[in-house]
């Protein structure tokens, strides 16, 4: 089995390397020749072993298309991917990778902005390390706030401490300096943050009254699932396939049960694999790719966890 896309990568494990406290350094090589390239923000899924299909941001990205690196801090408390690619993985071992997918892009520079911070909480900081080299090839200015425990937590710990474009603040993260760093950064900066729940909502409380536009966040972690009261009917236009969706059932599942070929990955709304437009109907959104707006307007769903608002829902696939 591998990652559910109707593309996938066989990657070989070059090469791990220590991060930082309990955090390893994966680097992938393709083994059919040069890998696709990845924009900054781009994470992959990985089989990490069969059946158990994780995503993980790269952190280099645009800089060498022969190979994908990601940083993975071991996390026995998690769902087992980390665990099984620090405990069981080998050097030299063949894996399926999807092709980068960006759900978290890097928005041009524009005007007298061009510039852009960064807030990072503990391995949130993956998908920032790729933004920063970034905005510096690209000409902008940048700046990257990196929350840890402790310095001995923090990866590329070495390289950030000689950068004075980092700011590192060891010894965790108090509430107020987010907000602090936000409220000093321009009006016209895109602000990014990657980081565990509290420090995202920390972070939006801190931006409110900013252009949403300008306000970016990558969430890991899943929303709790939607519970739908009564059935609907999803029409698959190209399919030519109605299908009845029981409370019980995703979109996704009831899909895939009648036959219609979909992409998925992560089936908890985090990766971005599913989504699909939207040709008619209301849309109960659950997912933290985007927001119910930004679905709204580009007329698009995750069908892994979002549901229909009403009895009837018609999808481009
Ligand atoms: S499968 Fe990952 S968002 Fe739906």
């Amino acid at each position: 089995m591998a990652p559910n896309g109707h593309a996938r990568l066989r990657v070989r494990l070059e090469s791990i390397t220590y991060g930082a406290r309990d955090i390893n350094v994966y680097t992938f090589v393709g083994v059919d020749g040069p890998l696709p390239a990845a924009e900054p923000g781009a994470h992959l899924d990985v089989e990490v072993e069969p059946g158990l299909i994780r995503q993980y941001s790269l952190l280099t990205v645009g800089e060498d298309p022969l190979e994908y690196r990601i940083g993975v801090k071991r996390d026995p408390a998690g769902r087992g991917g980390s665990v099984a690619l620090h405990d069981r993985s080998v050097v030299g071992a063949e894996f399926a990778v999807s092709p980068p997918r960006t759900t978290f892009p890097l928005h041009p520079l524009d005007g007298t902005a061009g510039e852009v911070l960064l807030l990072a909480g503990g391995i949130g900081v993956t998908p920032l390390l790729g933004m920063l080299g970034a905005v510096r090839r690209a000409g902008g200015r940048v700046s990257l706030h990196y929350w840890a425990r402790s310095l001995q937590d923090m990866l590329a710990r070495a390289e950030l401490e000689r950068d004075a474009a980092v700011v590192l603040h060891p010894g965790g993260r108090a509430a107020a300096a987010v907000a602090d760093v936000v409220r000093a950064a321009p009006a016209d900066a895109h602000l990014y943050c990657c980081g565990p729940e509290g420090m995202l909502e920390e972070f939006e409380a801190a931006c409110a009254g900013r252009d949403p536009d300008r306000v970016h966040v990558e969430r890991f972690v899943a929303r709790a699932p939607l519970s739908s009261p009564g059935r609907f009917t999803v029409r698959c236009a190209r399919s030519a396939v109605d299908v009845e969706v029981d409370p019980q059932t995703s979109v996704l599942d009831a899909c895939l049960k009648a036959g219609v070929d979909l992409e998925y990955s992560c089936e908890e709304g985090t990766c971005g694999a599913c989504e699909v437009r939207v040709l008619e109907g209301a849309v109960t959104h659950n997912d933290t790719v985007a927001s119910a707006e930004r679905h709204d307007a580009d007329r698009t769903m995750m069908v892994c966890c979002s549901r229909a608002a009403g009895s009837f829902l018609v999808i481009d696939v």
